[in-house]
């Protein structure tokens, strides 16, 4: 469940605070001066994270907001692993949605799932720019996930990565007032869902930015689907819609590439991100298999733990 600390004011010198500009400037050139990808961080056994390699997990991600790591070792009864992983990185708060097993650890590869719905994660078309949990009610929002690749597939299946806060930055830097859009409480809405007669999700209206209640960072909701999404219909919030669109099909320099090879992960605080569809080749085992945790908090600063 999610956490339930008191709640904290945001400061109003925050650099996403529209008028703290001296702020925003100060952090917007730390925040652009870090290129590339971040580097590898290598991990021996997947459920005994050594204190030095999460140092290493939570500075990057701490300034990057994702670090991509490669497990050594061998990856045996890896739901369990992988949940004693996200335990000694300082996550606790694991989701267990809809298709997730009972462990909260969800194998994301082509299957057939219960539902009436064909869940395009399950299947080996391509899965569009998105924040995990964008369909979740405001006090369920997925805060950070993880994805660890068992299997990758014969062909294709590439991730792109992209900071939620550069996005952030690329809007503010065009338009402020795109920011200040994005920011109303009914910017976007999710259509109920339904599932073998029964709603299992009402409409749910919420911000695509907002900031956390427990430490002021920025948090994003997005889905490019237009199917799924219908954006408040004023001039601003569809500018600022058809803006982000632009973005992601012309590029950015932070906008990152990777192919997860078996062994290979990414942790983040729940950045947006895509994969490309995919061809699996069972006969010679190159079926995708990749896991997936989410959860209800943010990871921790590294001197926090
Ligand atoms: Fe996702």
């Amino acid at each position: 469940m999610p956490s339930t600390q008191p709640l904290t004011t945001i400061p109003t010198r925050s650099p996403f605070v529209l008028s703290a500009d001296d702020e925003y400037q100060a952090w917007r050139r730390t925040k652009l001066a870090a290129t590339g990808l971040p580097d590898m961080v290598k991990i021996d056994t997947l459920g005994e994270l050594s204190s030095a390699e999460r140092k290493r997990l939570l500075l990057t991600c701490e300034h990057r907001n994702f670090v991509p790591f490669q497990v050594r070792g061998a990856l045996d009864d890896i739901e369990e692993q992988l949940r004693a992983f996200g335990r000694r990185i300082g996550l606790l708060e694991i989701d267990q949605n809809l298709c997730a097993e009972d462990s909260g650890v969800t194998a994301i590869t082509v299957k057939e799932t219960a539902t009436d719905n064909i869940y395009i994660p399950y299947t080996n078309r391509p899965l569009g720019w998105h924040t995990d949990g964008y369909y979740n009610a405001t006090d369920h929002q997925i805060r950070a996930w993880l994805l660890l690749c068992a299997q990758p597939a014969s062909e294709g299946g590439e991730s792109e990565l992209f900071d939620h806060e550069v996005a952030y930055i690329r809007i503010r830097d065009e338009n402020p007032e795109w920011i200040k859009a994005l920011m109303a409480s009914d910017a976007f809405t999710i259509p109920s869902n339904t599932e073998h007669g029964e709603e299992i999700r009402p409409d749910h209206s919420g911000p695509v930015f907002s900031l956390s209640p427990q430490d002021g960072s920025l948090h994003m909701r997005y889905s490019a689907r237009q199917r799924n999404v219908i954006w408040k219909d004023d001039p601003l919030t569809r500018d600022a819609a058809a803006f982000l669109l632009d973005l992601f099909k012309y590029g950015d320099d932070h906008i990152f590439r990777y192919r997860l090879q078996a062994g290979e992960g990414v942790i983040s605080n729940n950045i947006l991100h895509r994969r490309d569809g995919f061809r699996d080749d069972p006969t010679i085992g190159a079926k995708r298999l990749v896991y997936r945790a989410r959860y209800f908090q943010r990871l921790p600063k590294a001197e926090e733990t």
